[in-house]
Protein backbone atom coordinates (compact mmCIF):
# COMPACT_ATOMS: atom_id res chain seq x y z
CA UNK A 1 0.00 0.00 0.00
CA UNK A 2 1.34 3.46 -1.49
CA UNK A 3 1.74 5.92 1.51
CA UNK A 4 -0.19 8.02 -0.89
CA UNK A 5 -3.52 5.66 -0.71
CA UNK A 6 -4.04 6.27 2.61
CA UNK A 7 -3.10 10.26 2.90
CA UNK A 8 -6.73 11.27 2.08
CA UNK A 9 -5.90 15.48 2.96
CA UNK A 10 -3.37 17.42 3.78
CA UNK A 11 -2.26 20.55 5.74
CA UNK A 12 -0.41 23.52 4.66
CA UNK A 13 3.09 22.09 4.67
CA UNK A 14 2.25 19.01 2.93
CA UNK A 15 1.90 17.20 5.67
CA UNK A 16 -1.17 14.56 6.28
CA UNK A 17 -4.29 15.47 8.24
CA UNK A 18 -6.71 13.11 9.28
CA UNK A 19 -8.60 10.16 7.87
CA UNK A 20 -5.44 8.10 7.43
CA UNK A 21 -3.80 4.97 9.96
CA UNK A 22 -1.14 7.17 11.05
CA UNK A 23 -3.04 9.71 12.54
CA UNK A 24 -5.47 8.04 14.23
CA UNK A 25 -3.35 5.80 15.99
CA UNK A 26 -1.30 8.81 17.57
CA UNK A 27 1.20 9.43 14.90
CA UNK A 28 4.68 9.81 15.53
CA UNK A 29 5.07 8.77 19.29
CA UNK A 30 2.90 5.73 18.57
CA UNK A 31 5.26 4.36 15.95
CA UNK A 32 8.24 4.81 18.07
CA UNK A 33 6.80 3.22 21.59
CA UNK A 34 6.10 0.32 19.01
CA UNK A 35 9.40 -0.04 17.70
CA UNK A 36 11.20 0.96 21.20
CA UNK A 37 9.55 -1.93 22.76
CA UNK A 38 9.98 -4.18 19.85
CA UNK A 39 13.49 -3.72 20.17
CA UNK A 40 13.52 -4.62 24.08
CA UNK A 41 12.67 -8.36 22.54
CA UNK A 42 15.20 -8.14 20.17
CA UNK A 43 17.96 -7.45 22.90
CA UNK A 44 16.96 -10.15 24.83
CA UNK A 45 17.06 -12.44 21.77
CA UNK A 46 19.62 -14.61 21.07
CA UNK A 47 18.77 -15.54 17.78
CA UNK A 48 17.52 -12.08 16.36
CA UNK A 49 19.78 -9.97 18.61
CA UNK A 50 23.11 -10.77 16.50
CA UNK A 51 21.84 -10.60 13.38
CA UNK A 52 21.57 -6.28 14.70
CA UNK A 53 24.12 -3.77 14.59
CA UNK A 54 26.02 -3.75 17.86
CA UNK A 55 26.74 0.01 17.96
CA UNK A 56 23.77 0.99 16.32
CA UNK A 57 20.54 0.18 17.63
CA UNK A 58 19.37 3.78 17.93
CA UNK A 59 19.97 3.80 13.83
CA UNK A 60 17.77 0.28 13.57
CA UNK A 61 14.73 2.25 15.86
CA UNK A 62 15.10 4.99 13.85
CA UNK A 63 14.73 2.94 10.49
CA UNK A 64 11.99 0.85 11.17
CA UNK A 65 10.20 3.37 12.55
CA UNK A 66 10.34 5.57 9.37
CA UNK A 67 9.76 2.91 6.99
CA UNK A 68 6.19 2.11 9.20
CA UNK A 69 5.28 5.82 9.33
CA UNK A 70 5.62 5.94 6.04
CA UNK A 71 3.85 3.14 5.13
CA UNK A 72 0.76 3.96 7.36
CA UNK A 73 0.70 7.46 5.74
CA UNK A 74 3.23 9.64 7.89
CA UNK A 75 5.86 11.15 6.79
CA UNK A 76 8.28 10.08 3.87
CA UNK A 77 11.40 10.70 5.66
CA UNK A 78 12.25 6.83 5.47
CA UNK A 79 12.65 7.19 1.68
CA UNK A 80 14.78 10.25 1.63
CA UNK A 81 17.04 8.83 3.90
CA UNK A 82 17.22 5.52 2.74
CA UNK A 83 15.44 5.72 -0.93
CA UNK A 84 12.78 2.74 -2.35
CA UNK A 85 12.49 0.37 0.66
CA UNK A 86 13.29 -2.71 -1.41
CA UNK A 87 13.16 -4.55 2.05
CA UNK A 88 13.07 -8.27 0.62
CA UNK A 89 16.56 -7.19 -0.84
CA UNK A 90 18.01 -5.21 2.16
CA UNK A 91 17.06 -8.92 4.36
CA UNK A 92 18.93 -10.85 2.35
CA UNK A 93 22.30 -10.62 4.15
CA UNK A 94 20.24 -12.15 7.42
CA UNK A 95 19.69 -15.71 8.00
CA UNK A 96 15.51 -15.25 7.74
CA UNK A 97 14.42 -18.98 8.56
CA UNK A 98 10.79 -19.47 10.29
CA UNK A 99 12.33 -19.63 13.38
CA UNK A 100 13.47 -16.13 12.94
CA UNK A 101 10.19 -14.60 11.28
CA UNK A 102 8.51 -16.56 14.54
CA UNK A 103 11.02 -14.80 16.73
CA UNK A 104 10.18 -11.47 15.13
CA UNK A 105 6.49 -11.65 15.13
CA UNK A 106 6.45 -12.71 18.81
CA UNK A 107 8.22 -9.37 19.85
CA UNK A 108 6.08 -7.27 17.61
CA UNK A 109 2.70 -8.94 19.07
CA UNK A 110 3.87 -8.19 22.82
CA UNK A 111 4.64 -4.39 21.22
CA UNK A 112 1.92 -4.16 19.25
CA UNK A 113 -0.39 -5.23 22.44
CA UNK A 114 1.07 -2.85 24.68
CA UNK A 115 -0.44 -0.03 22.16
CA UNK A 116 -3.90 -0.83 23.04
CA UNK A 117 -5.00 -0.09 20.08
CA UNK A 118 -8.98 -0.08 18.92
CA UNK A 119 -9.47 -3.86 17.61
CA UNK A 120 -9.59 -2.64 14.13
CA UNK A 121 -6.62 -0.57 13.91
CA UNK A 122 -4.99 -3.34 16.09
CA UNK A 123 -6.08 -6.20 13.25
CA UNK A 124 -4.91 -4.02 10.41
CA UNK A 125 -1.27 -3.43 11.62
CA UNK A 126 -1.01 -6.99 13.01
CA UNK A 127 -2.34 -8.22 9.63
CA UNK A 128 0.45 -6.57 7.63
CA UNK A 129 3.21 -7.22 9.96
CA UNK A 130 1.81 -11.05 9.69
CA UNK A 131 2.03 -11.03 5.76
CA UNK A 132 5.08 -8.97 5.58
CA UNK A 133 6.60 -11.10 7.94
CA UNK A 134 5.90 -14.21 5.97
CA UNK A 135 6.95 -12.38 2.83
CA UNK A 136 10.72 -11.40 4.61
CA UNK A 137 11.70 -15.49 4.95
CA UNK A 138 14.47 -15.78 2.39
CA UNK A 139 16.02 -19.43 3.75
CA UNK A 140 14.40 -22.59 4.99
CA UNK A 141 17.71 -24.02 6.58
CA UNK A 142 17.73 -24.40 10.06
C1 LIG B 1 10.85 -11.78 9.54
C2 LIG B 1 11.89 -11.53 10.34
C3 LIG B 1 12.77 -10.31 10.23
C4 LIG B 1 14.07 -10.26 10.63
C5 LIG B 1 14.87 -11.40 11.25
C6 LIG B 1 14.56 -8.93 10.34
C7 LIG B 1 15.84 -8.49 10.59
C8 LIG B 1 16.34 -7.27 10.25
C9 LIG B 1 17.70 -6.83 10.48
C10 LIG B 1 18.77 -7.68 11.15
C11 LIG B 1 17.81 -5.58 10.01
C12 LIG B 1 19.06 -4.66 10.04
C13 LIG B 1 18.87 -3.66 11.15
C14 LIG B 1 19.26 -2.27 10.74
O1 LIG B 1 20.46 -1.96 10.78
O2 LIG B 1 18.37 -1.48 10.38
C15 LIG B 1 16.51 -5.20 9.48
C16 LIG B 1 16.24 -3.99 8.92
C17 LIG B 1 14.99 -3.59 8.56
N1 LIG B 1 13.83 -4.32 8.62
FE1 LIG B 1 13.70 -6.23 9.18
N2 LIG B 1 13.54 -8.19 9.79
C18 LIG B 1 12.43 -8.99 9.70
C19 LIG B 1 11.20 -8.60 9.22
C20 LIG B 1 10.86 -7.32 8.83
C21 LIG B 1 9.54 -6.90 8.46
C22 LIG B 1 8.31 -7.79 8.43
C23 LIG B 1 9.64 -5.57 8.15
C24 LIG B 1 8.56 -4.62 7.70
C25 LIG B 1 7.31 -4.70 8.05
C26 LIG B 1 11.00 -5.17 8.34
C27 LIG B 1 11.48 -3.89 8.14
C28 LIG B 1 12.80 -3.53 8.22
C29 LIG B 1 13.31 -2.23 7.85
C30 LIG B 1 12.49 -1.05 7.35
C31 LIG B 1 14.68 -2.25 8.05
C32 LIG B 1 15.69 -1.13 7.75
C33 LIG B 1 16.04 -1.23 6.28
C34 LIG B 1 17.07 -0.18 5.87
O3 LIG B 1 16.67 0.95 5.56
O4 LIG B 1 18.24 -0.49 5.85
N3 LIG B 1 11.72 -6.25 8.77
N4 LIG B 1 15.65 -6.25 9.64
Amino acid sequence: MAEDSLTLRSGAGGEPVGGNFWNEVGGRPTFEKLVRRFYEGIEADEVLRPMYPDDDMEGAVQRLTGFLEQYWGGPTTYSQERGHPRLRMRHMPFKVNPDARDRWLKHMRVAVDELGLSPLHEGMLWGYLERAAHAMVNTFEE
